[in-house]
Parts: C-alpha cells; sequence; structure tokens
C-alpha cells in the first residue's frame, strides 16, 4: 500500500446541488470526485479540486477519508464502497450517509463487513451517517456489478447497444422513450436533418431515431461523462453522424436543431425536481429552430404543460398511454 497522503476525497454523483457546494470551502488537501461535468465546472469555479471521470480513485495515494452520500443505484454505491475502501490508508475512514429508505444501514452493515470493523453510527431526523475504518487486510468486495466494464446488451429481439452501470436504467430499454420512439413518424412527418437528444443516457433516442432517419445527423448531450462517453462509443459503432457533448441542459451545444427529442429526468438523485425539469424546457426553447418541433415524453403526473406554456407557440400533447404522455413543443 502506497504512503498515506492525508488527503479527502468527496465522491459527488447527481445529489449535489449548489446550495450543498456552496458550503465546501477550498484545501489543498481536499478533493471531489464526480462523474457529472456541471459539478466538475462548479467546483472548478469555486476553485475546489475536482477530478471528472466515472469514479475512478486516484492510484499510489492513500487517502485519509472518503466520504460518500449514497446514490440511487446499488452497481455504483458498491463500486465506490469497494474502490473507496482500497484508496484508503489503513486506519482512513469511509464515511457513507443516507436516508433510511435508501438502504444505508444495509450498505453501511456491507462496508464493515469488508473494511473488518463496525460502523460507527450517527443518527438524525431519518439520515444515516456511518464511519467505518480501514484496516490493513480488506475482505471479499460487494458485488457491483462489474461496475467500470461497458458492455454490449441485446436489449430485445431488434436493439442492441453497449452500455454500463452509472448511467440511467442502463440495463432497459426505458417504456418513456420507447413510447416516444413508436410515435416518431406521427409527430415528425418529414425526416429532420439534425436532432437534437437533450439529456441523451447511453443513447436510446439517437440510436432508435436513427434507424427511421438514416441521413440526419444527430447531436446527443448529457451531463453524466460515463453516459457521454458510452452514447459516443454507440454512435461510432453505428456508424451515426454527429457528435456527442458533456454539458449541462444543453448550455454548451451551439447551433439551432429543427427537431429535439427529451425524456427529461424529474429526479435529482432521490428527489423530485421540478427546476430541473424547467431547465431542460429552457435549454429546447434556446436549441429549438424557428418552425422545428421538441418532443419530450414525461410521466402522465408530471404537469409539463404548464411549464412549458410561456416558452413555446404551441403546446400539445400528442399521445397518452398508461404511464406517460408524449408532448409536442412549437417553436
Ligand atoms: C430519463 S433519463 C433519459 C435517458 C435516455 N434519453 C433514455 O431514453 O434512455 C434522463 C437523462 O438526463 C440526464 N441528466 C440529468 N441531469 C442533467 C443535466 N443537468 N444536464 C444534462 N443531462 C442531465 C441523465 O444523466 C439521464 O441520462
Amino acid at each position: 500500500m502506497a504512503s498515506a497522503s492525508g488527503e479527502t476525497v468527496w465522491v459527488a454523483d447527481e445529489h449535489v446541488n449548489d446550495a450543498v457546494l456552496a458550503q465546501v470551502h477550498p484545501r489543498a488537501d481536499f478533493r471531489v470526485l464526480t462523474n457529472r461535468c456541471d459539478i466538475a465546472a462548479r467546483c472548478e469555479a469555486r476553485g475546489i479540486n475536482v477530478t471528472l471521470n466515472d469514479f475512478i480513485f486516484p492510484e499510489n495515494v492513500a487517502l485519509a477519508h472518503v466520504f460518500f452520500r449514497v446514490a440511487k443505484e446499488k452497481a455504483l454505491v458498491h463500486h465506490v464502497i469497494n474502490a473507496g475502501l482500497a484508496a484508503l490508508a489503513a486506519g482512513g475512514t469511509l464515511w457513507l450517509s443516507g436516508e433510511k429508505n435508501e438502504g444505508i444501514k444495509t450498505y453501511l452493515e456491507k462496508a464493515a463487513a469488508r473494511a473488518g470493523r463496525v460502523a460507527e453510527l450517527e443518527r438524525g431526523s431519518g439520515c444515516t451517517l456511518g464511519a467505518i475504518a480501514r484496516t490493513q487486510q480488506l475482505g471479499a468486495e460487494l458485488d457491483d456489478q462489474f461496475y467500470p466494464q461497458l458492455r454490449h446488451l441485446q436489449f430485445d429481439e431488434v436493439f442492441s447497444a453497449w452500455s454500463k452501470p452509472g448511467i440511467f436504467g442502463w440495463q432497459k430499454i426505458d417504456s418513456g422513450s420507447e413510447f416516444l420512439i413508436e410515435h416518431l413518424h406521427d409527430v415528425f412527418v418529414e425526416p429532420p436533418a439534425r436532432v437534437l437528444d437533450l439529456g441523451c443516457g447511453y443513447g436510446y433516442l439517437s440510436l432508435s431515431a436513427a434507424l427511421r432517419w438514416p441521413r440526419a445527423e444527430f447531436i446527443a448531450t448529457d451531463n453524466n461523462l460515463t453516459a457521454v462517453t458510452t452514447c459516443a462509443r454507440n454512435f461510432s459503432e453505428n456508424k451515426i453522424q454527429g457528435e456527442v457533448i458533456a454539458a449541462d441542459c444543453g448550455e454548451n451545444v451551439a447551433g439551432k436543431f429543427p427537431a429535439i427529442l427529451c425524456n427529461p429526468p424529474f429526479h435529482q438523485g432521490f428527489d423530485v425536481e421540478a427546476d430541473l425539469t424547467l431547465r431542460f424546457l429552457q435549454g429546447a426553447r434556446r436549441l429549438l429552430a424557428r418552425g422545428g418541433r421538441a418532443l419530450f415524453v414525461v410521466n402522465h403526473f408530471i404537469g409539463l404543460e404548464k411549464q412549458a406554456q410561456p416558452l413555446f407557440a404551441r403546446v400539445e400533447v400528442v399521445a397518452r398511454n398508461k404511464g406517460f404522455k408524449l408532448i409536442a413543443l412549437d417553436a
């Protein structure tokens, strides 16, 4: 094991917002590790050391502390526990926090079993913070479903793509997105020349639309670097013309698009986030060409129409099924 660096790493996924970051002060021995390009940009703007990658811990340093507020996805949490404990110096501490319904108790027990010491616990208003001190010898790794590995998946009889844990719905075709693709031809009568896939994940919407519109150029964007690199792999393997761009709600995407496809996130971490939906709508408004059309799919209980009304010339629910509605937005 490398010698102790005294450094602290804070693993930050989508839970971290401006209010949380505002409480962090830059220090030479403190670093944020994130896969979100918007979090990385905010850290840089505040002078906080940050590494943007797929939660790969620095090599050859033995950390003093690793902090992690548990994520939604089990494979990702298990990866951070495995890799975070391995990156600590003996006697270093893994701090895990989360709420009861997020499985924090089980995560702490599993982490303690790997580290060899029982976790110390602090509880308050539904949240638990646990500290696990690392012993020299680590026990068996938790099942992280081979988190770091990109893999080629056959999703159904016809659709296959590269994907991995850490990306929204990485093992499935999202039913809302599938519903959107089923209605593509009803909403866009003529094939568009350029398509923006806003919040692309591993790229399902682009890959499926490209089969129907083989001549179109596709720009796909997401704030999750893991999604961006995976989607880029899918673009190159499927010879899709276009580009995949890391951006916060399409912020640094340039140009105008006659067609925008979007299945917006309505959760940020574990919380329902209306502001994020609005920011996706504002991004679509900015990037939609005159005479263009954006097609959003949302759960039937999300009031997207109301948020969209002031931004677009026309807002129309074009299809519904049991769980979802498709909303066409005209510039
Ligand atoms: C509901 S998923 C849809 C993914 C993909 N389009 C599909 O159909 O499988 C929403 C996507 O938005 C991305 N996202 C969340 N917050 C974002 C932000 N601030 N900027 C850009 N993308 C974001 C997530 O990483 C996720 O990939």
